[in-house]
């Protein structure tokens, strides 16, 4: 059976972001937050279920999605983690999930699926096909 969803996607952003990349691994590393723009309450509460993507950062989630699940209203929600990095084996995606559905977990919602992208070298941006061929590869219906 397929399955087609009204989607809608949100970049979240720092308010005071940061170019230094030493700085920011080291508070990834902290598991440090970072304050972000508020977050549009309906976009979450209207959802049917949520896709939280992430760079990896020295081995971390970055310290705004780490505000982001701090802030938002989760109770309930039905959630799949992304991750993305340089690293083409993703050796640290499954520590960075094991966090964030920790901290998911105990604020109710529910982690259903992962899914760890390669993505580019710091600084670079991957191709999108490159993405869209490993997003190909991910059924979320059985992750
Ligand atoms: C501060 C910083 C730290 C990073 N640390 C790692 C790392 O530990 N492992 C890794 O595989 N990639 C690391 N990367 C690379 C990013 O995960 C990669 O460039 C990713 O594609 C970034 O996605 P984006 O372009 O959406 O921000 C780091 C990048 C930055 C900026």
């Amino acid at each position: 059976m397929s399955q087609k969803w009204d989607t809608c996607s949100y970049e979240l952003k720092e308010a005071k972001p940061s170019r230094n990349f030493l700085l920011s691994g080291f508070k990834a590393m902290q598991k440090k937050r970072s304050s972000i723009e508020t977050i549009p309450t309906d976009l979450i509460n209207d959802a049917d279920f949520l896709i939280i993507a992430s760079p990896i950062w020295a081995g971390n989630g970055n310290p705004i999605i780490n505000s982001f699940v701090d802030q938002a209203d989760l109770d309930k929600k039905p959630v799949y983690l992304c991750t993305v990095q340089a690293d083409p084996q993703c050796k640290t995606a499954p520590k960075v999930f094991g966090y964030l559905s920790k901290v998911i977990g105990s604020k109710g919602g529910m982690v259903k699926g992962s899914k760890a992208f390669h993505g580019a070298s710091p600084g670079k941006t991957a191709s999108r096909s490159d993405l869209e061929k490993q997003l190909a590869q991910w059924n979320i219906i059985q992750s």
